[in-house]
């Protein structure tokens, strides 16, 4: 992955990325033999071969990503007060110390993601990270065309307005009316308090999508690391 300098320096523990610029600036940088002075200078953290004092500096990133389909019952915090299972439980095997991106609820089922990349994780929860969620919702009736209307436009969830958001009406069965929707933010129950404001509380729901990552064809409880492709993507968010 093409990373800035400076931000190579500060995650292989050189320096801060403000005093990386400095011993950038100062010439005291090298990439692939050459002496960088220039700050927006891009490195590939894996092919180029960075030198700070002489010294080749690598970052050690064990990093995992790990995609999983969680089903209901399941918290996503590492430790539950009243000890239910979590999703850490259903993850075995894997020795380094993952935690969940973000949330999802106990009665929720479906893509969270698992890592030890805190940066990462940090800057996909911001609140002014706006990747895409996407979650198929059971009501139990469809929606009219002015409270799909209401829904997309925004909708006052304790005293804010939900930004941007789409619902399609997908298919309907005997269980009643499934509905895609997609949101840009995290905000606790956002989901169910949007469907609930507009008049159709949800019944079941299932994340399927974040961005571009999908589900596919995992089944309910089970987990797979993301290919390289896929966590570069995360990283680049
Ligand atoms: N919105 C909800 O209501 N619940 C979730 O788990 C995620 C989004």
């Amino acid at each position: 992955m093409l990373v800035r300098l400076q931000k190579y320096l500060a995650e292989a523990d050189v320096a801060s990325r403000r005093r990386a610029e400095e011993m950038i600036l100062s010439g005291r940088i090298k990439v692939n033999g050459n002496i960088v002075t220039e700050l927006g200078t891009k490195v590939d953290d894996e092919l180029d071969v960075v030198e700070a004092d002489g010294k080749v500096v690598r970052i050690d990133r064990n990093m995992v990503y790990i995609m999983l389909n969680k089903p209901e019952g399941y918290v996503t915090t590492v430790h539950d007060q009243f000890n239910r299972p979590t999703v850490l439980d259903l993850v075995k095997g894997v020795k380094e110390r993952i935690y969940p991106v973000g949330r999802l609820d106990y009665d929720t089922s479906g893509l969270i993601i698992l890592t030890n990349d805190g940066d990462m994780t940090y800057r996909l929860t911001h609140p002014k990270h706006n990747v895409a969620k996407t979650y198929i919702a059971l009501v139990d009736s469809e929606p009219t065309a002015v409270e799909i209307h209401t829904f997309e436009q925004g909708i006052i969830i304790e005293g804010r307005k939900t930004a941007r958001a789409k619902l399609r009406v997908m298919k309907r069965d005997e269980a009643g009316v499934y509905l895609m929707i997609t949101i840009h933010e995290g905000r606790n129950r956002q989901v169910r308090k949007m469907c609930d404001a507009i008049g159709h509380p949800v019944r079941k729901l299932k994340r399927i999508a974040t961005g571009r990552l999908t589900l596919g064809s995992l089944k309910k409880g089970q987990w797979r690391y993301l290919t390289r492709e896929e966590a570069d993507y995360l990283r680049s968010l």
